[in-house]
């Protein structure tokens, strides 16, 4: 652990020992999970082969949550047989007009049961209500509603083109936006005629399990989507099953290469969304209350686990203190803790093993004369957190500039011109995404032009949307998800 005098506390607008809101919790009275959850296969929840079990447990709280099976190779197999069966059977011959309806009814049924779900996500994962309830269910019911709409119009995506389902999808999902990478990765899968076996990341499985009670509710062909439970070893049975057509992974950058070299030569096609290291930059001209809102959501939001994370800031030099005070002040206001009270702006890290991920970056850090600012943000006693954190006094070849950190922790450097901002912006193995504050739209189309990163923002950060793709250049990953593209990968022309 770092020692407090290495790390500097904000004074400013200290808000832990003066007035603070009155707790606001979401209640937890309506919420439904069960003790223990197998995997659902062919439609049914089924026990593992190998009886093996491991705990969720709320990471701002460390009270176990449910019991999720560790799914062995036999489980995989008994899901991919699920899915091949239900493709050959069903999901392949069925008219794109009528997937489209399940597809709808599935959106609907998240619709209905938003509340539950993001209270469930808050408690597995972590991240304040606030965003659960207004970005991560609302999303997720948006891709199974854009997607739904393509299910009858394929033809009309490719025109002149004959698309052809692939068959089987596995696909392995992180722990960031648990219920709607579940969404990105299935909704585009059932759209375009594929049926699939996905495995949930072990610290958040529960909102998977509710999203298999909707498609066993909503009534799906059996086996047309199989959850497989498990950790690391359970993703890699699902990479290696010889009668997988396609892998569609997000997670790090580290698996995302074990992957591509386990199915080289397979055969299998393949889309990765791997970390990033996004520069966010300001200019002298922009309107910097607006940048200073836009810089927080983009590196604070969700605790800063968040591919896209806008985590290297680069400010034109002559505004560069005005823009650091005002970030301070902003920060020192975060509201850091319980992520079921609305009020609550940082909520927990998502597991011990990333908190001392974090913290290890902020170690070397210190080791290498970094300035770090820490809010004084007052925390519970339980449970892993991190307060909002600005690193200064950093140079390109910091490790916490160049390598992902996920977690709220945010580096700041000056530039002069748009050149350098720019060569500064794409000296990284990364390109996800980047953001630019200016007041001039030439400046935003030059500098767009010039980052190498498969999305950007102007003047705005962390947007997202159904009908927009989404990907990496470089170590960031291949393929797009969202949008026209998002169909790409799960077809064959
Ligand atoms: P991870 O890449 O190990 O986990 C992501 C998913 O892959 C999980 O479902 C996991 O069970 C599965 N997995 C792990 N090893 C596998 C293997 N050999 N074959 C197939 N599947 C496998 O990520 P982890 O360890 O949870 O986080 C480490 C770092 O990764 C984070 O600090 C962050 O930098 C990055 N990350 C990036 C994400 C993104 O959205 N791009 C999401 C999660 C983590
Ligand atoms: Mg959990």
């Amino acid at each position: 652990m770092l020692k407090e005098t290495e790390i500097k506390k904000s004074n400013r607008l200290d808000f832990s020992n003066g007035w603070s809101y009155a707790p606001a919790p979401e209640s937890t009275g309506h919420i439904n999970i069960r003790e223990k959850y197998g995997h659902f296969i062919n439609g049914k929840f089924v026990e593992p082969t190998e009886g093996e079990y491991f705990d969720t447990v709320n990471p701002a709280t460390e009270e176990k949550l449910a019991e999720v099976a560790n799914g062995s190779h036999a489980d995989v197999d008994a899901a991919v047989k699920a899915a091949r069966q239900a493709y050959n059977k069903y999901w392949s011959k069925m008219s794109g007009r009528d997937r489209g309806r399940y597809i709808y009814r599935i959106a609907r049924m998240i619709q209905e049961k938003a509340r539950e779900l993001a209270v469930i996500e808050s408690m597995d994962g972590g991240k304040p209500i606030r965003e659960s309830r207004d970005v991560d269910v609302p999303l997720a019911a948006g891709h199974f509603f854009y997607y739904a709409g393509w299910a009858d119009k394929l033809n009309y995506a490719f025109p002149g083109r004959e698309p052809r389902s692939l068959g089987v999808a596995g696909q392995i999902i992180p722990w960031n936006f648990p219920l709607l990478m579940a969404a990105w990765k299935i909704a585009p899968a059932l759209a375009t005629g594929n049926t699939i076996v996905i495995k949930p990341a072990e610290t958040t499985p529960l909102t998977s399990m509710k999203l298999a009670e909707i498609i066993q509710e909503a009534d799906l062909p059996h086996g047309v989507v199989n959850f497989v439970n498990g950790a690391g070893k359970t993703g890699a049975a699902i990479v290696d099953h010889p009668d997988v057509n396609k892998i569609a992974f997000t997670g790090s950058t580290g698996v995302g290469k074990i992957i591509q070299k386990a199915i080289a030569g397979s055969g299998k096609k393949l889309t990765l969304e791997l970390g990033g290291k996004a520069a966010n930059i300001i200019f002298e001209d922009a309107t910097i209350d607006q940048a200073v809102e836009g810089i927080i959501n983009g590196i604070f939001f969700n605790q800063g686990h968040v591919c896209c994370a806008g985590s290297r800031l680069f400010v034109q030099e002559n505004i560069a203190d005005e823009v650091r005070d005002k970030l301070i002040d902003r920060m020192s206001t975060l509201i850091v803790g319980d992520p079921l009270d609305k009020n609550t702006d940082v909520g927990a890290i998502n597991s011990k093993e990333q908190l001392e991920t974090i913290n290890r970056y902020l170690e070397y850090g210190v080791q290498d004369g970094a300035e770090i600012y820490q809010t004084k943000c007052a925390l519970p006693d339980k449970g892993y957190w991190c307060c909002p954190t600005l690193v200064g006094n950093v140079s390109q070849s910091h490790k916490l500039v160049q390598e992902e950190i996920f977690g709220p922790v945010l580096t700041i450097q000056t530039f002069r011109t748009p050149a350098e901002a720019l060569e500064k912006a794409n000296n990284t193995p990364y390109g996800l995404s980047g953001g630019v504050w200016t007041d001039k739209g030439s400046k935003i189309f030059g500098m767009t032009n010039g980052i190498r990163a498969g999305v950007l923002w102007a003047n705005t950060f962390n947007k997202f949307d159904p009908t927009s793709p989404f990907g990496g250049y470089k170590e960031s990953g291949l393929g797009r998800e969202g949008g026209l593209h998002g169909l790409l990968p799960y077809l064959e022309l």
